[in-house]
C-alpha cells in the first residue's frame, strides 16, 4: 500500500495512525498516580532510518512519530525559545504535576502526545486538524498570542508547549501530555515516558476499526514500541493539514 507519509508496521518500528476524530467522553485513566509513566528509551530516527539528532531539527516544524504505543501519534517542536521547567499543571480529577521542561541547549525541544484531550483529535495520513502554529502564525483557536501553539482546529482548542502544553482556551479541559525526551552525548534524541493525565487508554479503545484496517488489529495497535520510532514532519505525514 503506497501512502504518502504513512509509517509502515514493521518489527519494531512505530507505525502510523488513520483515524478520524469521534464524540469520545470518557474519563481519563493515569497510567500511574504521580502522572508521570516511563518506558523503555526508544531512539528517534529520521525517515531513512538514522538516529534523529538535535541538530536535525527545522525551528517550529512538526515532526510526527508513534509513541509509546505503536498507534499513538506524538509531535515534536524544536521552539523559538526555552522550555523551562516547572511550571505547575493540574489534571481534571485533581491530580497535580510539574512540566520537566524542554531538552537541548536552549532546552527548546519538547515532544507532546498529538491526541487531543478533547475529542481525540490526532494527525492522520489524510488530514490533520491536530498540530503546532509556528510563531507568526495566526489562529482563531487563540487570539492571546500569535502562534506559539498547539491547536485542534476540530473545536478550536489550544495549548502551550513552553507551559506543558496547558491548555489556554477551548473546550479541552486538560492540557496534552508530554513526552519526556532526552538527548545522549552524541545528540541522539530518545523518548523516555510520557507526563500528564493521557488519553492513550481511550484512543486505543476508541478507534478499534481503523486499528483493524491498518494494524490488522487492536493488539498491533496497542503493543508497546520497541527500540525505536520514525520521525517524519506533519507535512510528509498528512496530505491536508487543515489550521484554523
Ligand atoms: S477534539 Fe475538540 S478541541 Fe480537539
Amino acid at each position: 500500500m503506497e501512502r504518502r507519509g504513512f509509517l509502515k508496521l514493521s518489527g519494531t518500528t512505530a507505525a502510523a495512525i488513520v483515524v478520524a476524530p469521534s464524540l469520545i467522553t470518557e474519563t481519563l485513566k493515569a497510567d500511574d498516580e504521580g502522572l508521570y509513566k516511563t518506558y523503555d528509551k526508544i531512539m528517534l530516527q529520521d525517515k531513512e532510518g538514522k538516529p534523529l539528532k538535535s541538530a536535525d531539527l527545522v525551528k517550529e516544524e512538526n515532526y510526527v512519530f508513534n509513541f509509546p504505543h505503536v498507534a499513538t501519534p506524538c509531535i515534536l517542536v524544536k521552539l523559538d525559545g526555552e522550555a523551562k521547567k516547572g511550571t505547575k499543571l493540574k489534571a481534571d480529577d485533581g491530580t497535580e504535576y510539574i512540566f520537566k521542561g524542554g531538552v537541548g541547549k536552549e532546552n527548546d525541544i519538547v515532544a507532546y502526545s498529538a491526541i487531543c484531550p478533547h475529542q481525540l483529535t490526532h494527525p492522520q495520513p489524510d488530514t490533520s486538524f491536530f498540530q503546532y502554529v509556528p510563531t507568526g502564525t495566526k489562529t482563531l483557536a487563540y487570539d492571546k498570542a500569535v502562534g506559539g501553539v498547539f491547536v485542534c482546529s476540530s473545536h478550536l482548542s489550544a495549548f502551550t508547549p513552553k507551559d506543558g502544553g496547558k491548555r489556554v482556551t477551548g473546550p479541552a479541559t486538560e492540557g496534552l501530555t508530554q513526552i519526556v525526551l532526552e538527548i545522549d552525548d552524541n545528540d541522539v534524541i530518545w523518548a523516555v515516558g510520557a507526563l500528564g493525565p493521557n488519553k492513550f487508554h481511550d484512543y486505543l479503545k476508541a478507534f478499534k476499526k481503523e486499528f483493524k484496517k491498518y494494524y490488522r488489529n487492536k493488539r498491533n495497535a496497542k503493543k508497546l514500541v520497541k527500540k525505536e520510532a520514525k520521525v517524519v514532519t506533519l507535512k510528509n505525514f498528512s496530505k491536508d493539514i487543515q489550521q484554523f
